[in-house]
């Protein structure tokens, strides 16, 4: 009944992927340099009331839902009030946010008021040290008192993990045993170059197969579950266990055949695929002027324009993949 642009290889766009800021409190290795990025000036973010413009915008084109990313998200002012804002919007179906959880917990129940969708919460380890290692900060217990705080909420949640290799392996075994008695999702991501340094530093050797091997010596009757028609995530269940396992190919790039997403970076710049260097300053074109039928228009151009996968989005860019994650948001 809605109205929804089909991309040029007949995917449907319905999924917004938003970064509100690049700033984030945690260093994480495989996301930023320990020295942190160059943070951008407040200006060059869009003000929330230009953020709420282009949502609308989109809305109209078929956007049904928005995950909020960073940075860390909640490290900008007054997102609770935007997140607010937009839940008023009837054609957004879900909103979600994705978070390192050290500042979430005073907003829990008001994300749960507000009816949030679902809320994913980055933890790549259960050991104090290990997250001082990883994160470059000590915020190991605000992130676990946030944990349990959604586990007592009745906000669906999923637990991201990125596998490195000589950092969080001795974790997976002890993070899959958190769906032994919680109804929740813990997820094993692929590393990818997005460090900010050019993927220096980081290799990926935990494949998203050998990742599910590693499970199964653990597991040999692990199930294969349904997965939803746009996932990044293959699922896996325990037998007798409450939660779900799940892995993310974000390297290997096995899903974007059904890929329905789109980015705004924190800059601004509008992306069609997580490899491409962005196809559209939409930060200029507001500022410039622009009214809601020709944005509408732009959008809709860009749509017909997108790389069939991310291999092909890395191919098309002219210079090399460089981002840290905290500028684009995941
Ligand atoms: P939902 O399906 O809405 O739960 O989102 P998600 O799991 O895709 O989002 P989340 O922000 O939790 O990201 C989990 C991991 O998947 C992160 O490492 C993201 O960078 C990665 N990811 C998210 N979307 C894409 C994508 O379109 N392509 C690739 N390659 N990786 C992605
Ligand atoms: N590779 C894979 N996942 C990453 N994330 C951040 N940087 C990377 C990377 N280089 C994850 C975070 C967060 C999500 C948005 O992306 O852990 O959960
Ligand atoms: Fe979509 Fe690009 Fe991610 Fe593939 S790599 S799923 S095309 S955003």
């Amino acid at each position: 009944d809605r109205s929804v642009i089909y991309d040029n290889h007949g995917r449907p766009i319905t999924y917004l992927r938003l970064s509100v800021t690049d700033r984030c409190n945690l260093r994480c290795k495989y996301c930023m340099p320990a020295s942190g990025t160059n943070f951008l000036p407040r200006e060059a973010l869009l003000s929330y009331e230009e953020l709420e413009r282009v949502i609308t915008i989109l809305t109209d084109l078929g956007i049904s839902k928005i995950r909020i990313t960073g940075g860390e998200p909640f490290v900008r002012k007054n997102l609770i009030d935007f997140i607010t804002t937009i839940s008023n919007n009837k054609k957004l179906e879900k909103i979600a946010l994705t978070t390192n959880g050290t500042l979430l917990s005073p907003y829990i129940s008001r994300l749960q008021q507000i009816g949030i969708t679902s809320v994913n919460l980055s933890l790549d380890t259960l050991d104090s040290d290990r997250f001082e290692s990883i994160t470059r900060r000590n915020q190991f217990d605000r992130v676990i008192k946030t944990f349990h705080l959604l586990k007592k909420s009745s906000i669906p949640f999923k637990i991201n993990t990125v596998v490195m290799e000589d950092e969080n392996i001795k974790d997976i075994i002890p993070l899959a045993e958190l769906t032994r008695y919680n109804d929740l999702s813990v997820r094993f991501i692929e590393e990818m170059p997005f460090n900010g340094e050019g993927g220096n530093g980081s290799a990926l050797t935990w494949t998203y197969d050998k990742i599910l091997n590693h499970l199964k010596d653990e597991y040999p009757h692990l199930e294969t579950i349904f997965s939803g028609p746009h996932s990044t995530s293959t699922n896996y269940k325990i037998p007798n266990y409450r939660g779900k396992l799940g892995i993310i190919a974000a390297f290997s790039r096995t899903f974007c055949g059904t890929c329905n997403r789109i980015r705004i970076d924190s800059q601004g710049t509008l992306k069609t695929c997580l490899y491409d260097s962005g196809v559209l300053n939409i930060r200029e074109i507001l500022r410039d002027g622009a009214s809601d039928r020709e944005i509408r228009t732009l959008f809709k151009h860009t749509f017909k324009q997108r790389p069939k996968d991310g291999f092909e989005a890395e191919k098309r860019r002219k210079d090399k993949l460089n981002e840290s994650m905290s500028v684009i948001g995941g």
